[in-house]
């Protein structure tokens, strides 16, 4: 494999490259955490945070300094987490009992202070994840247009629920409430949006929640502390910053947290659980590892097959759950699929994360490097060759993408997720070959299927839909819309995301309930007249 040491596709720039709109003024110094409503200084010990972006030096290329945040331990992370229990007091607590209108006007403000701070969260996931300036834009605007869709979504959820049922002479009413205490943590392709989506259905549904951010993505998230301390009651939000095994272990063996809501490996999950003593007291919300595969048929439209793929593996140099992480193509078409694949590889331009155009960038360290150059090593080894001219070239934090041909089980990225810029292609001539692939797979993401014979696409998406959660057709795999469910069979995930799905992922039905008779019924229809209740209650947000 070839090293590309400072120049060629890999040309990292000196301070004064950097354009103006991008630059960072000295290391962003992170020295705050919130507890308890508190923005409380840090002064105790604290993690420094290295850019994937080098920096040319006189030495070779170096990962620029970019800040440093709080290393919080065990009894900081316990104390976090006593702020989030008597902030909640056993659904006795302020956030718990408000009502859903006073709760979405909470989030109203929270996203109205969003708005002034979302240059510097971009630059900020720029330069700490390497994503480019459009992916970084795009991850901060879903992510506000997620929590619009979130408050909607409960505001149509509440409607339905602001209304008595009758049945076999019982009146009920029947609403979603808390569950308590949520520990969400998101992973570091998507810090903002992830760890959002966890974070912003379990609070507007009356959990108190600690958070805290993936390794690598942190300081992106310094600049809501302020909103949060001020747009929600004390306790409602706190962070964790530090070591997973010095926060989040302990506060897992306390039994106090009672929802768990993790992007990362099942691995960690699994180690996460069998910390809590009581386990079915427990919700687990998790997306974990995939390795979507695309089947590409041998009457699909091969400009389309090549442009989707090439998206589904590469966005973000592949380091999305939901990236293609195998190609499987017919026999027939799999000469002229690699020379269009190549093609459309060698015009992606590589380069830092503020540059137009730019489509490969750093990844976040050496290590996930390294990770990519064994998988291509050991390919290569076992009958593998990079198709692509420079494939898998790597210069300091860039990896340059690498198409693997053929590629078989033999392989560790046969069946290893990537999780980078590696594109594992293998041939098959009967479809028995990658279904069997699909069905022997431990993950069940999603799977993307490519052709245009409707028996055949028709007969193929029955058996599939049963191994994953999602069938694409002559489209790559993706989270989004985010209205549309998100999760996975097996090793991939457990519940299932959507923004009105995530609203009940974080809640539980509840039920007020009584025989009808007269008595009853005066004393419940005085409650809701008086408005002693928040819960009985026909109040109809409109
Ligand atoms: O990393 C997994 C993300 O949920 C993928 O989201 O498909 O919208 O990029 P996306």
């Amino acid at each position: 494999m070839s090293k590309d040491a400072s120049g060629g596709p890999f040309a990292f720039p000196d301070e004064t490259q950097i354009p103006e709109q991008f630059r960072l003024d000295g290391p962003v110094v992170c020295d705050r955490v919130l507890v308890n409503g508190e923005l409380r200084h840090w002064d105790g010990p604290m993690r420094e945070v290295l850019s994937p972006v080098c920096m040319r030096t006189p030495e070779g290329p170096k990962q620029r300094l970019l800040g440093r945040y709080p290393l919080m331990g065990r009894a900081d992370a316990l104390e976090a987490l006593g702020a989030a229990v008597k902030a909640y007091d056993h659904g006795r607590g302020r956030w718990p009992t408000m009502s859903v209108r006073q709760r979405i006007g909470h989030m109203d403000q929270f996203v109205h202070r969003m708005r002034a701070i979302r240059e510097e969260v971009v630059r900020l996931l720029m330069w700490e994840i390497g994503k480019t300036y459009p992916d970084a834009a795009k991850e901060f605007d879903r992510t506000a247009d997620y929590i619009r869709d979130t408050m909607d979504a409960l505001r149509d959820l509440d409607r339905v629920s602001s209304r008595f049922t009758i049945a076999q002479g019982i009146v009920g009413q029947i609403r979603r409430g808390p569950l308590g205490v949520a520990l969400c943590m998101g992973p570091y392709n998507y810090p903002l949006n992830e760890t959002f989506t966890f974070l912003i259905p379990a609070l507007i549904m009356g959990n108190t929640v600690l958070f805290k951010p993936p390794r690598v993505g942190v300081l992106l998230h310094f600049p809501f502390l302020e909103a949060f301390r001020d747009s929600f009651p004390p306790g409602v939000v706190n962070t964790l910053f530090g070591r997973g095994e010095e926060v989040v272990h302990p506060l897992m063996a306390t039994g106090k947290v009672d929802v768990l809501a993790f992007i990362g490996s099942s691995r960690v999950a699994d180690s996460l659980k069998k910390q809590h003593p009581t386990p079915h007291r427990l919700r687990s919300v998790l997306g974990l590892e995939a390795k979507n595969a695309a089947i590409i048929l041998k009457d699909a439209d091969l400009e389309q097959a090549v442009s989707e793929s090439v998206l589904g593996a590469l966005s973000y140099n592949g380091q999305r759950c939901t990236a293609l992480k195998i190609l499987w193509v017919h026999k027939d078409l799999v000469d002229a699929f690699l020379q269009k694949l190549t093609a459309a590889v060698s015009a992606i331009k590589c380069g830092m994360p503020w540059e137009a155009g730019v489509g490969i960038t750093p990844m976040p360290d050496g290590e996930r490097v390294k990770y990519q150059v064994e998988l291509v090593e050991d390919a290569l080894a076992k009958g593998a060759r990079v198709v692509n001219p420079g494939g898998g070239t790597v210069g300091c934090t860039f990896f340059s993408p690498a198409i693997l041909y053929p590629v078989d089980a033999s392989m560790r990225v046969y069946h290893e997720e990537q999780f980078g810029p590696v594109i594992p292609v293998a041939s098959f001539e009967d479809i028995e070959t990658p279904v069997r692939y699909v069905i022997d797979s431990p993950y069940g993401q999603q799977v993307s299927i490519f052709g245009s014979d409707p028996e055949v696409i028709g007969r193929l998406v029955d058996p599939l839909v049963n191994q994953v959660c999602r069938v694409n057709i002559n489209s790559q795999c993706q989270r989004g819309p985010d209205t549309f469910p998100f999760c996975g069979r097996k090793d991939s995930a457990e519940g299932t995301l959507s923004v009105s799905d995530a609203l009940r992922v974080f809640s539980i039905r509840t039920v007020v309930a009584a025989k009808v008779n007269e008595a009853n019924k005066a004393l419940i229809e005085d409650i809701v007249r008086d408005h002693n209740s928040s819960f009985i209650s026909t109040d109809f947000i409109l």
